[in-house]
């Protein structure tokens, strides 16, 4: 593992890193266990994630837990990763306060039950004064849910006469996202072996990289997102430029 990580050059580290945590329930079916063990330990996966990432000197780290389409699992699956996370976030708040990382959230919070809205708010309270790492949990969020609701925005600021549609450029359109402020990942890592995005940061990813990994997400620790972070700096990232042009320049979205 340390020679995993001295092989990583510091001064290239993405920025941001977005992570789909999937097969968690397949790691416990594999094991003969209910679903919920499978998310129960994936909480540890969690925990050494944030730790390297903090480690590292990685700035924003994006966590997709829960999605929009995932409301439709059945009932026992969706109350037990909601006891799971409030019963997590209660457990945590102080350790990210130690390690000064801030919880942010993105996603529909209209639909999360009350008491997990609750202790999400505090939490993000709780943690506001914190200067290091940004943590952002993806909850009850899909790219296309978002779209929507940035579009919305938009529309009633313009019928309010707040905002001119002849002025609305890309800027504009970052503004009312969720992300509004955090810059777009650089590298979005898939766990379990899916080779898809399922409605995540659909506009964010735009020219981040892509890794993909057959480990599920319950097996996921510092190590695998050291060989990840390995993978993406052996990239040339080319925004459409030529090989030739980003070798003889800083490589950048112009
Ligand atoms: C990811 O694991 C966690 C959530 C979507 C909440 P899954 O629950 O999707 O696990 P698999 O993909 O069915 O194995
Ligand atoms: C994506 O995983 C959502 C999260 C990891 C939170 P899913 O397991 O819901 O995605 P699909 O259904 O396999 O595309
Ligand atoms: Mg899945």
């Amino acid at each position: 593992m340390d020679e995993l990580l001295g092989k990583i050059d510091k001064q290239r580290l993405p920025k941001h890193i977005a992570i789909i945590m999937d097969g968690n329930g397949r790691w416990a079916e594999e094991k003969g266990e209910d679903r919920l063990f499978g998310h129960f330990h994936g909480v540890e996966s969690v925990r050494n994630i944030v730790e390297g990432s903090a480690e590292l000197g990685i700035q924003y780290l994006t966590l997709y837990a829960f999605s929009t389409e995932n409301w439709d699992r059945p009932q026992n699956e969706v109350d037990g990763l909601m006891a799971l996370l409030v019963d997590t976030i209660r457990k945590e708040v102080p350790i990210l306060n130690k390690n000064n990382i801030k919880l942010h959230v993105i996603g529909d919070m209209k639909m999360l039950p009350e008491f997990a809205y609750n202790e999400l708010m505090e939490a993000l309270e709780m943690t506001s004064h914190n200067t290091g790492l940004n943590l952002i949990m993806a909850l009850s969020y899909s790219s296309r849910w978002e779209l929507m609701n940035a579009v919305k925005l938009i529309g009633f600021d313009v019928q309010a006469g707040k905002l001119n549609p002849e002025t609305i450029d890309q800027n504009t359109i970052q503004r009312y996202l969720t992300t509004s402020n955090f810059p777009d990942p650089e590298l979005m890592i898939r766990t379990s072996g899916e080779y898809r995005i399922s409605n995540f940061l659909l506009y964010q990813l735009a020219y981040a990289e892509l890794y993909f990994t057959n480990t599920r997400w319950p097996d996921f620790r510092k190590e695998n997102l050291y060989e990840a972070i390995l993978d993406f700096q052996n990239r040339e990232r080319r925004f459409g430029k030529t090989g030739k042009q980003v070798q003889s320049g800083t490589p950048q979205l112009s």
